[in-house]
């Protein structure tokens, strides 16, 4: 993107004019770093509207990022997310350089399980495969036989063609997935401190205050939450949705910057905006990334035979599932 069209981007109502001043020259110096690194920035939906409309190359979910990292032939990839998405960037781009810009961008999800949580379940549920959620850590994709995204859990589950499947570590996603197929799902406890914290009854009382409004969920809500929903899909799924369908009114259930920055490309729709931040996302911003490029940190390490082991269930999940199309930025 050019600076002249970042710049008319950033002049929409979302950004304040005096904001737009100071940003200026902190894009324009990630813009000369970039080229002086051959480096590409991968910005997950989450990302707030400074960092999606201006100096992120690619923009997506995790499914679609995971894919332009194995495609990337950019010497240095700055992931612009939390750490489990950089991690799979390095796995999937192993020869290039993965900086991410805060090392401490967790996520619950990946928190809360471990390998060897996965070579305990191995133990207790001989024969049957485990799928997991990519919001995990390396360690966790090694052990397991496939990885999936919420873009893609369905389809990677069926794939197996078995009748009961160990789905870890999301038990929200988990049981979303259980209701769209007729495999047996064994769920894990996980869950995703923000989309746990919406209800069923937060969403009815929109639909009161806001006759018509169309409600969309992320599949990391409670079921009560997505039962309310008029559509359900990853963070990709729920901006095409809105590209698609141009609803008068709706509400983006899922974290505060999806509806900043759907915003700028949809003046005609109005957003009813629930704010529940994800505080590890939060922690990426225009001047980390900047830091992160001029001093080449904090480069994420895989070690290889974890790599090389978590690898197979990225390739997998990358095999089974049709292409999305990236979200050029
Ligand atoms: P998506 O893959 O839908 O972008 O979700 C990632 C995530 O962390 C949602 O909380
Ligand atoms: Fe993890 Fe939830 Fe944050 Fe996504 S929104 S990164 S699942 S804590």
């Amino acid at each position: 993107m050019t600076m002249q069209r970042q710049l008319e981007v950033l002049a929409s109502p979302v950004f304040p004019a005096e904001e737009l001043a100071a940003l200026e020259p902190t894009i324009e110096a990630i813009e000369e770093l970039k080229a002086t690194r051959n480096a590409v920035i991968l910005a997950h939906n989450y990302m707030t509207p400074d960092i999606y409309h201006t100096v992120a190359d690619i923009t997506g979910d995790s499914l679609a990022l995971a894919r332009e990292a194995a495609r990337t032939d950019a010497e240095v990839i700055v992931f612009a997310g939390v750490h489990f998405m950089a991690e799979t960037a390095k796995i999937t781009c192993p020869d290039a350089t993965v900086l991410i810009p805060d090392p401490e961008a967790g996520c619950s999800l990946a928190e809360s399980i471990s390998g060897a949580d996965v070579v305990a379940l191995r133990q207790r549920y001989p024969g049957v495969p485990i799928v997991c959620y990519v919001n995990t850590t390396a360690d966790v994709k090694a052990e397991v036989d496939i990885c999936c995204t919420s873009g893609n859990a369905v389809e990677v589950v069926e794939s197996l063609g078995r009748d009961r499947v160990i789905f870890l570590p999301d038990r929200y996603l988990g049981a979303w997935v259980a209701s769209q197929t007729d495999v047996e799902i064994i769920n894990w406890d996980g869950s995703c401190m923000v989309h746990e914290r919406f209800t069923g009854a937060e969403l009815r009382g929109y639909r009161q205050v806001h006759p018509g409004i169309s409600i969309i969920a992320h599949p990391e809500c409670p079921a009560d939450v997505l039962d309310e929903a008029d559509y359900v899909g990853s963070t990709a799924g729920m901006i095409g949705w809105v590209r698609a369908e141009r609803p008068a009114q709706v509400v983006m259930v899922t974290e505060c910057s999806m509806s900043d920055n759907v915003a700028v490309e949809v003046p005609d729709v109005d957003f009813v905006r629930p704010c529940n931040l994800c505080p590890h996302m939060k922690k990426i911003t225009l001047d980390k990334i900047k830091t992160s490029l001029e001093t080449m940190t904090t480069e994420v390490v895989v070690p290889p035979d974890v790599a090389e082991r978590a690898r197979r269930s990225v390739d997998a999940m990358l095999a089974v599932t049709a292409a999305p199309i990236p979200q050029i930025a």
